[in-house]
């Protein structure tokens, strides 16, 4: 059954090659101090810097520079961007890059005025913020996450070797997105499909996950379906708008919670995968990937039914003659198949985990029980060894 929800998408999203001039719609709305937050460069390198200073510069704001967002943004990065807000009074947190500089924005805009410890307080103890809310809007630079559209924010903490993702709560979202395809072409392709597998995988965490008959499940079909086609096209061809920006509107609502209305939903591939990270701060798309497959042969005997389901509807599998446990298994092996095409890392040993990591990292994993099966810790060691 299609259990109870409320629905309420709070991000404005702009979406196409002109996008960015719609910077100048939302930029009137929010007071003069606008704090430019972006990672490593990448953004003066294709010269959308430049192109983004002269429209704040033309709307009248003074702009204060927060630069160095790392991927898997720090609680360090983010005492820092803290103090920058505080600093300059800022009115408008403009994240310009991927879910990195879209989720440290996130978590500044929360803590801004906030008179606890951030990391605690969000992190370990999992409160709602009191306080009030420093605006944020993104430029997309990366596709994958889906933090254009969502509340999530995700911080890791090397010296606890934690990695935390909080979901607040709509008024968190992010107020406006611009979303140009054109700006993910000079991704590497490394990130590139990294964020494919992040969009697959978002999926799945909702997909496998209840039994009944529920439309999300259906909506979930179609974009998997609709990001492995893309995909291929763009791992040939790189530069092909239609493919690249139908990645990137998946991408969006794989993760802006729709598909995850009226059902439960599992995301223990995101917590194992979370924890890898905390340990190897590795590319995020990749820790699933690493360890998808031995999660899903895993837990398939609990959920057989939907991995036939998903077998016969997103990769075509012929039922016919097969039992069920073959069925399931051949669409994890297409599933496996295209992922290999893809290049997206396939074990934990290519991100750099050691064996003397798994206690830690097992240790590190939050179980959820939204799968098809409430994994112990000593499983949670079993899929990393299977993954190494
Ligand atoms: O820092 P720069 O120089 O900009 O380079 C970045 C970075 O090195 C580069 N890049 C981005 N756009 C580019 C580009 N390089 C060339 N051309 C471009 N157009 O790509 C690298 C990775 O960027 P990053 O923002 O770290 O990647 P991603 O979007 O995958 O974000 C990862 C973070 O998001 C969290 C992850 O855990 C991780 O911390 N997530 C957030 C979620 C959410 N808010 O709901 C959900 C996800 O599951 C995920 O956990
Ligand atoms: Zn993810």
């Amino acid at each position: 059954m299609l259990g109870n929800f409320s629905y309420k998408n709070a991000t404005k999203l702009y979406f196409g090659d002109d996008s960015l001039k719609y910077l100048n719609e939302e930029l009137p709305k929010y007071g003069k101090n606008v704090q430019l937050i972006y990672g490593g460069g990448s953004i003066k390198r294709t010269g959308l810097y430049d192109e983004i200073i002269k429209i704040l510069k033309e709307n009248g704001k003074e702009v204060f520079e927060d630069p160095g967002v790392m991927p898997n943004p720090t609680v360090e990065k983010l005492y820092e961007g803290v103090k920058i807000a505080r600093k300059n009074n800022v009115d408008l947190l403009l994240a310009v890059g991927g879910g990195s500089c879209c989720d440290y924005a996130k978590a500044v805009s929360v803590s801004v005025n906030c008179d606890e410890d951030p990391w605690d307080k969000y992190y370990i103890r999992f409160e709602e913020p009191t306080c009030e809310i420093v605006p944020v809007g993104c430029v997309l630079t990366m596709v994958g996450t889906g933090s254009e559209m969502n509340a999530g924010a995700v911080i890791t903490n090397h010296e606890q070797k934690l990695k935390i993702g909080h979901v607040f709560g709509d008024e968190v979202m992010p107020k406006f997105s611009i979303l140009n395809p054109l700006y993910t072409m000079t991704l590497p392709e490394r990130q590139m499909v990294s964020g494919i597998y992040d969009i697959f995988n978002h999926i799945c965490e909702q997909y496998f996950s209840g039994e009944d008959d529920n439309t999300s499940d259906y909506i979930s079909e179609a974009l998997m379906k609709s990001v492995v086609h893309s995909s291929l096209i763009a791992k040939e061809d790189p530069q092909d708008y239609e493919a690249r920006s139908n990645i990137m509107w998946t991408a969006t609502w794989a993760l802006n919670t729709l598909i995850s209305r009226g059902k439960s939903t599992d995301w223990m591939v995101h917590m194992i995968g979370q924890s890898v990270g905390a340990y190897t701060d590795a590319t995020h798309g990749m820790t699933l990937s690493a360890v998808s497959l031995p999660y899903y042969r895993f837990i398939m005997p609990y959920g057989l039914k939907k991995f036939k389901r998903f077998a016969e509807e997103v990769w075509g599998v012929c039922p016919e003659g097969k039992t069920d446990e073959q069925v399931a298994e051949e669409g994890l092996s297409a599933m496996e198949d295209w992922m290999k095409k893809l290049g997206v890392a396939m074990n934990l040993t290519e991100l750099g985990t050691t064996e003397d990591m798994i206690d830690g990292i097992a240790d590190g994993t939050f179980i959820l029980e939204g799968g098809y099966k409430v994994l112990t810790k000593d499983d949670v060691k079993a899929i990393l060894r299977e993954s190494m």
